[in-house]
């Protein structure tokens, strides 16, 4: 997968406004600072412009799919054009279904739900639990991490090669990866299922907020996706593709919305004829705003132009890299190696120090908002740090002396609504934290390091 950015200067595109730029955050140490959003690969910022559009329209909402009045009319006219836009955003084929969940994992559950019932399931180890758990053990094959995208390919064609008995089957694999931001090679991994009879789900979760993902172009059956990781943290995600499996299955949810018809039968029982189209896995009441939200980011992201964001966020990867590399004690995690093409999420430990502990210091001392622990993808970043599972220490002590291994990972995710000052004001806490060490103590409580407001300060 990639983007041509020949023609673009990132040092000339602004990042995209989002709410929350202004907000202010106190500081253990005294005062306040703007709070610098670096945790984007968990929820990024809304974006003004889906704000805006949900604010416009927040006074003609009304039910979907139900009402006679205007207001319904119009929001079942909103909601439908929001999968329009949707289908055209991924480039879905003639025939792709898009249905409308809750999020990324939401929409891995309801695949999981319609799958043949010989089917079986092929995830790297290297998967966020969204895309490892929701198989059920019995029909998973995890495979080991690879350490190149080549050899991705080869793991899996084969594992798919040597399954038995050679039934249906199926692949899920992450665009990006959500603790390295390496992405994967989707295209070849999809053609080494295809050519082994085998189907696959793409989970862009990480993706679609970075890069233009092409349901067509990449040739997945189906791809997953959460609005609040694309700048719409309104709850609504995405399930978009082929249509058999998802149409023969039952529906995910029973009930309203789902059904087209429904008639009590002399003997007692129900009979119940369901929706042939998307509906068939949206039963109960839609969430409008939620939809609408993700349609105003695909067509926000659309007109902003990926190469534009893709450049600028490039500049910002190779900025935060450099950067860290120029720290001894910082060790950036990386499967496939420096070299890799990457999303804003980079994932490192700091020799000497708990990541809990340098998180908490970064948020009280420096108003930046990073993510520390094992990122729901506890067997990557475990192989990853070479560790086996044990409990953490005591906040204030390092978790990783020298020689020793780590037990959690920090991570710094940004993207179209970053600022350069974010990225600046990060290198520079990371350096001041390393070089001086915290300016404040810590303690753990419920598990989470915090400051000790109590202490007396040195
Ligand atoms: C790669 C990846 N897949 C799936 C998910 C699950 O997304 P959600 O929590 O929105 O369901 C995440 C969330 O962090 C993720 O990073």
């Amino acid at each position: 997968m990639s983007v041509s950015t020949a023609a673009v200067d990132p040092s000339l595109c602004a990042p995209l406004p989002v709410l929350g730029a202004d907000v202010t955050v106190p500081l253990v140490t005294g005062g306040e600072v703007t709070y610098a959003a670096l945790d984007y690969a968990a929820s990024a910022p809304a974006l003004r412009r889906v704000w805006d559009d949900v604010a416009a329209y927040a006074p003609y909402y009304g039910s979907v799919h139900r009402g006679a009045g205007y207001l319904s009319q119009l929001s079942t006219d909103l909601f439908e054009s929001s999968r329009a836009a949707v289908a055209e955003f991924l480039g879905c084929r003639e025939g792709d279904q898009v249905v409308f969940t809750r999020s990324t994992t939401d929409s891995l559950n309801l695949l999981a739900a319609v799958l043949p019932a010989d089917c079986r399931v092929f995830v790297f180890e290297t998967e966020h639990h969204a895309s490892l758990l929701p198989w059920g053990d019995s029909r998973v094959t995890c495979l080991d991490a690879p350490r190149t995208p080549a050899q991705a390919v080869a793991t899996l064609e084969r594992a798919l090669a040597d399954r038995e008995p050679y039934g249906p089957a199926l692949v899920c694999v992450t665009g990006a990866s959500n603790v390295t931001g390496e992405l994967w090679p989707v295209r070849e991994l999809a053609a080494a299922a295809h050519a082994h009879g085998a189907r696959i789900v793409l989970d862009a979760a990480q993706l679609a907020p970075h890069h233009p993902v092409d349901i067509a172009e990449l040739d997945v059956d189906w791809v997953a996706f959460s609005g609040h990781k694309l700048y719409a943290p309104f709850g609504s995600g995405v399930l978009a593709g082929r249509s058999d499996w998802l149409l023969e299955a039952e529906p995910y949810l029973a009930g309203g919305g789902a059904s087209r018809s429904v008639t009590r039968r002399a003997d007692g029982g129900v009979d119940v004829q369901w929706h042939t189209t998307a509906a068939r896995h949206e039963a109960g009441s839609p969430n409008v705003i939620g939809v609408y939200a993700i349609a105003s980011a695909c067509r926000a992201l659309t007109e902003a132009g990926f190469p534009a964001l893709v450049a600028r966020e490039r500049a910002l990867v190779d900025r935060v890299r450099a950067g860290l590399a120029e720290v001894p004690e910082v060790r950036v995690l990386s499967l496939f190696g420096d070299d890799a093409p990457r999303v804003g999420v980079i994932s490192f430990v700091v020799d000497g120090w708990n990541s809990s502990h340098f998180a908490a210091a970064l948020s009280a001392e420096y108003g930046i908002g990073v993510r520390d622990g094992l990122f729901c993808a506890h067997p990557l970043v475990r192989t990853l740090l070479g560790g086996e599972p044990r409990e953490p220490g005591e906040c204030g002590a390092p978790e990783a002396g020298p020689g020793e291994k780590s037990l959690n990972a920090i991570r710094v995710s940004f993207g179209a609504g970053t600022p350069d000052e974010h990225i600046d004001r990060f290198l520079g806490a990371v350096r001041e934290l390393v070089g001086d060490g915290a300016r404040w103590t810590y303690r753990t409580e419920d598990g989470r390091c915090v400051p000790d407001r109590g202490a007396a300060q040195v």
